[in-house]
C-alpha cells in the first residue's frame, strides 16, 4: 500500500513537473524558488494579463503587440519591468554568489531622421521599478546627477545608446553598447557591431533606424563573473562571438537579494521612439530563444510619413502631387470657364474685329454690378463701364439673345455697322455674346437722351436746363447729318428704322448722336409686340410701313419729320384724347398760325424763321405719301437755307384722317389703351434705356 501510495504520489508529482516544464511558450515558468524563466513573443495585452509588465512613465503597449518605452516627445522617460521580484543569489550553498542569468530581446529605435534620435534604452536590473528623481537624456531614466556612481543604487544596466557626449572620457561613441554598474559611466563599451559567423571580422550596425529591429543577448556567468553582450541585426542569428565579453564583473557585490528586471529608456533634446518587440529571460540558464516569426512587426507612428516604406511614400507623394495639380487645373478651368464660357469661338467669329472679350466687359462693368446700371429696358439693362485696357468709357447694353434671330447674321450685321463712323452717330464699338446674352458696346454719351431733355419733369432738372432754340436747331441739323450719312454717304444704305427722341442722345457739346441704327430689323418683333409686322415706334411709323411692314429711307424721313415737330412744339407725337401731333400742327399751318404751336417753354426766345422752317419741314417729311417726302440730302439743304422749302401739300392732312384704309392699322394702334406710353418700342431695341445715362 505504502509503495503504491508512494508511486501514485510520484506519478502525480511527475505529471505536475511535466505540466510545468512543457508549458506552452509565451508563459512564465517558476522553475523553482529562485529560477525564473519567461518569454514574451510580443506583448499582446489580451493574451495573458497576469504576466503583464509593470509600466511607468511614457511606456505603453501598442495594440499590435509592441512595447513602446518612449514616444518622440522630448525629455520623456519610460520604464517596463517584469512585475515580480527575482531572487538574484544562488542560495543553495548558503552563499552570496550572484546567479547566472541570460536574456534575449529584440528592440527597435525609431528616429525621425538618422542622427536626430536620442537617447537610448537600457536593460536594467534594479531593486525597485520606481526611479524617483531620475533624469532623462544620458541618465536614461535610471540615475541622476546626484546619485550617479553611488553603490547604493544597486543597479546593473546594459545601455544601448545612440547619442554621445556624456562624460567624454569614457563614452565617446554615439552609437554604442555599454555595461554600467551603478553609474552611466560604462565599465566597458563598444561601438555597436556584430561578429560575422565566418570569422571575417565584425560589421558595424546602427542601433537606431527606420524599422530595423536589433536582437540583443546578455549572458552573465555568475561563477566566472563574465558578462557577454551580443547584438545582431534582426535577420541574423546570434553571433558566436559576443560584442562585449567583460570579465571580473562581480554582481554579487552589486545586487540585493531580490530585484526587478526590465527596461528603461529616455529621450532628451533629441528623441526617438524606443520599442521592445520580444523578450525572454532565464535565471541560471540560457534564455529561451524568441520565435522571431511571432514578434510584432513594428508599426511606427504614422504622425510622420517616414514610418512608411519608401515606395509607399513615393506613391503617396506622387498621388498627392497629382491631386494638387488636378485640383489646380480644375480651379483654373473653372475660373477660365467663368470668364470664357460661351467665348469658345466659332470659326466665323475669329474674323470679327469688333468682338469684345466677355472678360473685359465683365471687368469694365465691375461684374455687371447693379450700381453700374444706367438704364433698364424690356430687353435687359444698360451698364456704364470703363474698358480695362484703354480706360475708355462705354455703355454696355445687355440683350437677351433669344430675341435675336440668327446669331451669325447678327454678328455679320454688327461687324458691318461697327465700321460706321460719324460724329452724329453713337458709334457701335463692338459686341460680345455669352450664353443667352448679347452684349453691345457703345460710346458712352453723358447727357442722356433728347426725349428726357424735352419732356422730363421740370422739378427734377436744374434751372436753365431747358433746351434753347439754338440747341434744338443744332440738334435737328445734327440728326439730319447723321441720317444722311446712313442713307447716302456710307458704302451701303443703312435704314435706321427706329428714329425717335429717345434714340437721340446728347453729348457734352449738346450735339445730337443718333443711336441704335440699323438694328431693329435683327430682332424678332413677334416676341415683344402685338404688332408682328411693324417696326419702329408708335407715333413715328409711316403709313406705308404700318401697311406693308417694309422699311425704307422714306420711312426714316417720316419719323424724322415727326421728330422735328416734337422738338419744335415740345409735345409728344401722340398724346391722350387721340391727340395726333402732326394733325394738330397741320391745322395751325392751314390757319396760317403755325408759329402758335412752338414749345411754350421757349417763351419768346426763338428764331421765328427757323421755327417756321422746322415745323413746315416736319410736315413735309411726315407726308402721307412717301414720294412727297424729301430725301435727307434735300432736308439738309432746306435746313441750311440753301434751298427754299416747297409749298405744303394741303391734302396731306385730309388724307391722314380721312383715309382709314391706308392708316387703319396705325389708327388701330393709336387708339389702343395699351400703347399710351409713347416711348414704347415695337422694335424692342430702344435707346430709351439710355435716358438716364448722363
Ligand atoms: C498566463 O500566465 C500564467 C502564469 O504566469 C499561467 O498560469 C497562465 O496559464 C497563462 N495564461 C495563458 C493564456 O497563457
Ligand atoms: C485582461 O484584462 C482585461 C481587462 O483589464 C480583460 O478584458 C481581458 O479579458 C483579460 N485577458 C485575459 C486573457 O484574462
Ligand atoms: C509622449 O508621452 C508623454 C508621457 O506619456 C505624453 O505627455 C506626451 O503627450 C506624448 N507625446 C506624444 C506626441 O504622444
Ligand atoms: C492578440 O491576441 C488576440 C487574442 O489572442 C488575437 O486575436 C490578436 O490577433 C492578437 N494580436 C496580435 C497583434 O497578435
Ligand atoms: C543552476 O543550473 C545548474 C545546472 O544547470 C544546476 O546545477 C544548479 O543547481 C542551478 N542553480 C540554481 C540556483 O538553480
Ligand atoms: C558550496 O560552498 C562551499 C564553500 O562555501 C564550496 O566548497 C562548495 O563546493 C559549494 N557547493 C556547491 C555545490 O557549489
Ligand atoms: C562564488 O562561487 C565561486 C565559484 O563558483 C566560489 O569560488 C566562491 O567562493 C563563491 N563565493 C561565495 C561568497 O560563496
Ligand atoms: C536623484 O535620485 C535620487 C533617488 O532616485 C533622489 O532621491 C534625488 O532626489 C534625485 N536628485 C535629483 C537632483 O533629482
Ligand atoms: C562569453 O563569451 C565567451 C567568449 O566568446 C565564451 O567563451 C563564454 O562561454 C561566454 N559565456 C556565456 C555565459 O555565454
Ligand atoms: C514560431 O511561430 C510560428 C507561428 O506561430 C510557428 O509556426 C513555428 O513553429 C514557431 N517556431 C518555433 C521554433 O517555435
Amino acid at each position: 500500500m505504502a509503495s503504491s501510495t508512494t508511486s501514485t504520489l510520484s506519478l502525480a508529482f511527475q505529471s505536475l513537473l511535466f505540466l510545468i516544464f512543457f508549458f506552452p511558450v509565451d508563459s512564465v515558468s517558476q522553475l523553482s524558488e529562485n529560477n525564473v524563466e519567461f518569454i514574451y513573443n510580443g506583448f499582446n495585452e489580451t493574451e495573458n494579463n497576469s504576466t503583464k509588465l509593470t509600466l511607468e512613465g511614457a511606456s505603453i503597449f501598442k495594440p499590435y503587440g509592441a512595447l513602446r518605452l518612449t514616444n518622440r516627445s522630448n525629455g520623456v522617460i519610460g520604464h517596463a519591468f517584469y512585475p515580480h521580484k527575482i531572487q538574484m543569489f544562488d542560495k543553495k550553498n548558503n552563499s552570496k554568489n550572484a546567479s547566472s542569468f541570460s536574456t534575449h530581446f529584440v528592440f527597435a529605435i525609431h528616429t525621425p531622421s538618422p542622427g536626430q534620435g536620442g537617447f537610448g534604452l537600457a536593460f536594467t536590473i534594479a531593486p525597485s521599478t520606481k526611479f524617483p528623481g531620475a533624469a532623462s537624456e544620458h541618465y536614461m531614466g535610471i540615475f541622476n546627477s546626484s546619485n550617479d556612481g553611488q553603490s547604493s543604487n544597486h543597479v546593473f544596466a546594459v545601455e544601448f545608446d545612440t547619442v554621445n557626449g556624456f562624460n567624454e572620457k569614457a563614452d565617446t561613441q554615439g552609437n554604442h553598447v555599454g555595461i554600467n554598474i551603478n553609474s552611466m559611466n560604462s565599465i566597458d563599451l563598444e561601438p555597436a557591431a556584430y561578429y560575422k559567423g565566418d570569422g571575417t571580422g565584425k560589421d558595424e550596425m546602427q542601433l537606431e533606424g527606420h524599422g530595423n529591429p536589433v536582437q540583443a543577448w546578455i549572458d552573465y556567468d555568475g561563477a566566472n563573473k563574465v558578462v557577454n553582450v551580443t547584438i545582431s541585426p534582426f535577420n541574423i542569428e546570434k553571433p558566436s562571438t559576443p560584442l562585449l565579453s567583460t570579465h571580473s564583473v562581480d554582481l554579487s557585490i552589486v545586487f540585493v537579494e531580490s530585484m526587478y528586471v526590465g527596461f528603461s529608456a529616455s529621450t532628451g533634446g533629441k528623441a526617438s521612439s524606443h520599442y521592445i518587440l520580444g523578450w525572454s529571460f532565464s535565471m541560471n540558464g540560457s534564455a529561451p530563444p524568441l520565435n522571431l516569426s511571432k514578434l510584432p512587426i513594428p508599426e511606427f507612428e504614422s504622425t510622420r510619413s517616414s514610418s512608411l516604406k519608401p515606395h509607399i511614400k513615393i506613391l503617396i507623394a506622387v498621388l498627392s502631387a497629382l491631386t494638387i495639380v488636378l485640383l489646380g487645373v480644375l480651379i483654373c478651368f473653372k475660373m477660365y470657364r467663368r470668364f470664357t464660357q460661351f467665348e469658345i469661338l466659332e470659326d466665323w467669329e475669329l474674323d470679327c474685329p469688333h468682338r469684345f472679350r466677355y472678360r473685359d466687359l465683365y471687368r469694365a462693368t465691375k461684374g455687371f454690378k447693379e450700381s453700374e446700371v444706367i438704364g433698364v429696358g424690356g430687353f435687359g439693362a444698360v451698364y456704364k463701364g470703363v474698358l480695362p485696357t484703354s480706360g475708355i468709357e462705354v455703355a454696355v447694353k445687355k440683350v437677351y439673345r433669344n430675341s435675336i434671330q440668327g446669331m451669325r447674321e447678327f454678328a455679320a450685321e454688327i461687324e458691318s455697322l461697327g465700321r460706321l463712323r460719324h460724329k452724329h452717330l453713337i458709334n457701335l464699338q463692338g459686341w460680345c455674346k455669352r450664353k443667352n446674352d448679347l452684349l453691345l458696346v457703345y460710346d458712352y454719351i453723358p447727357n442722356g437722351s433728347l426725349d428726357s431733355l424735352l419732356f422730363d419733369n421740370m422739378q427734377t432738372r436744374q434751372q436753365g436746363s431747358i433746351l434753347s432754340w439754338e440747341e434744338r436747331f443744332n440738334i435737328i441739323k445734327g440728326i439730319a447729318s447723321g441720317l444722311l450719312y446712313l442713307h447716302e454717304e456710307w458704302e451701303q444704305v443703312v435704314i435706321h428704322r427706329d428714329i425717335k427722341s429717345s434714340n437721340v442722345l446728347i453729348d457734352n457739346d449738346m450735339n445730337a448722336r443718333l443711336g441704335d441704327f440699323g438694328l431693329a430689323r435683327l430682332f424678332d418683333h413677334g416676341k415683344i409686340s402685338h404688332t408682328t409686322d411693324v417696326m419702329g415706334t408708335i407715333g413715328y411709323i409711316a403709313p406705308e410701313l404700318a401697311r406693308t411692314g417694309k422699311a425704307s429711307a422714306c420711312t426714316d424721313v417720316f419719323a424724322y419729320g415727326i421728330l422735328l415737330l416734337e422738338i419744335a412744339t415740345g409735345r409728344r407725337p401722340l398724346d391722350t384724347d387721340n391727340f395726333i401731333l402732326v394733325d394738330w400742327v397741320l391745322e395751325f399751318e392751314q390757319l396760317g398760325q403755325i408759329i402758335d404751336v412752338v414749345d411754350p417753354k421757349l417763351g419768346s426766345s426763338y428764331v421765328v424763321e427757323e421755327t417756321e422752317l422746322v415745323l413746315k419741314l416736319g410736315l413735309i417729311c411726315s407726308h402721307r405719301r412717301p414720294e412727297a417726302r424729301p430725301t435727307m440730302r434735300q432736308v439738309l439743304t432746306y435746313l441750311n437755307e440753301d434751298d427754299l422749302l416747297p409749298a405744303i401739300d394741303n391734302r396731306s392732312s385730309v388724307d391722314y384722317s380721312q383715309r382709314p384704309d391706308t392708316n387703319s392699322r396705325f389708327l388701330e394702334i393709336m387708339s389702343a389703351d395699351s400703347i399710351r406710353h409713347l416711348s414704347f418700342s415695337i422694335g424692342g431695341f430702344s435707346s430709351s434705356s439710355l435716358e438716364s445715362g448722363r
